[in-house]
């Protein structure tokens, strides 16, 4: 795992963007794995910007996205088909036919979870998923002590993550209580693995995932078992870090930084 502290949320954001674009200009017809959330609104406002300037192309690009919440349409504004057409796709060249995303609406949720599972692996496997990071530790919606072998499923949610998300939801009890979610196993077969974690509400869970030990309990610490895995942090999530001088000085020397510092 490497780790890296950007000074503020806005250039956490950036790297983010930046190593996302860089795939794909790498990678034209790569698979990227896509996360919903607040802290991903600006990194898809970055990526836009950098669409409509010409840098990057997504016309290739086909995405997979961790979750969507069972029971939600996706014309529904609460949906993560809406959030992810309403903060990236529409505003972006890439051919909505390829964007995935599990279906809130499937009745069985079995046989959905096998779909997801083998439309994954029928393009190729995700070659870089971008991850947040819940309260409760969660990736996707992998709450506590979800397998680390878990693939594509229904979830049930724990009250945190209603908390932390039912905000959003007008009456907030109209909010699901479970979700379709790639499993922590799916998510680590990715090829890369791209957590972002901004602000001070995430400090005490982002020191758990990324020095504590691995346990289902944070899910986002099966990432320490990823060969590829890179975490960026604003200087407010990284405040419970105990390793920061080594995280600073590999991010200041390492060959694979240079073109990022
Ligand atoms: P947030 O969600 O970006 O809205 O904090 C992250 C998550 O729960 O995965």
């Amino acid at each position: 795992m490497e780790v890296i502290v950007r000074p503020t949320t806005a250039e956490a954001v950036k790297l983010t963007a930046q190593l996302i674009a860089d795939l794909v200009k790498a990678k034209p017809n790569c698979n990227l794995g896509l996360a919903t959330g607040a802290t991903m609104e600006a990194v898809y406002a970055d990526l836009v910007k950098m669409y409509q300037a010409g840098e990057v192309d997504f016309s290739k690009v086909t995405s997979f996205n961790l979750d969507e919440y069972i029971g939600l349409a996706p014309d529904d504004p609460n949906s993560y088909r809406y959030y992810m057409n309403y903060h990236l796709f529409n505003h972006i060249n890439i051919d909505k036919s390829k964007t995935n995303l599990p279906d809130g609406l499937a009745k069985d949720y079995d046989a959905e979870g096998e779909r997801y599972e083998k439309a994954i692996k029928a393009a190729g496997g995700v070659d870089l998923q971008l991850l947040g990071i819940g309260r409760d530790g969660h990736i996707g919606f992998n709450e506590p002590l979800s397998s680390f072998a878990s693939r594509t499923r229904d979830k049930a949610l724990t009250p945190e993550t209603w908390k932390q998300n039912s905000i959003y939801f007008n009456p907030p009890e109209s909010m699901p209580m479970s979700a379709f979610t790639m499993g922590v196993g799916t998510i680590l077969d990715a090829k890369q693995a791209l957590l972002l974690i901004t602000g001070k509400s995430k400090a005490a869970i982002a020191a758990k995932a990324i020095e504590g030990p691995v346990s289902s309990m944070v899910t986002a610490s099966a990432l320490q078992l990823h060969q590829h895995a890179v975490v960026i942090l604003d200087e407010e999530a990284a405040a419970n870090l105990t390793m920061r001088e080594y995280y600073d000085w590999v991010f200041a020397h390492d060959r694979k930084w240079a073109n990022y510092r």
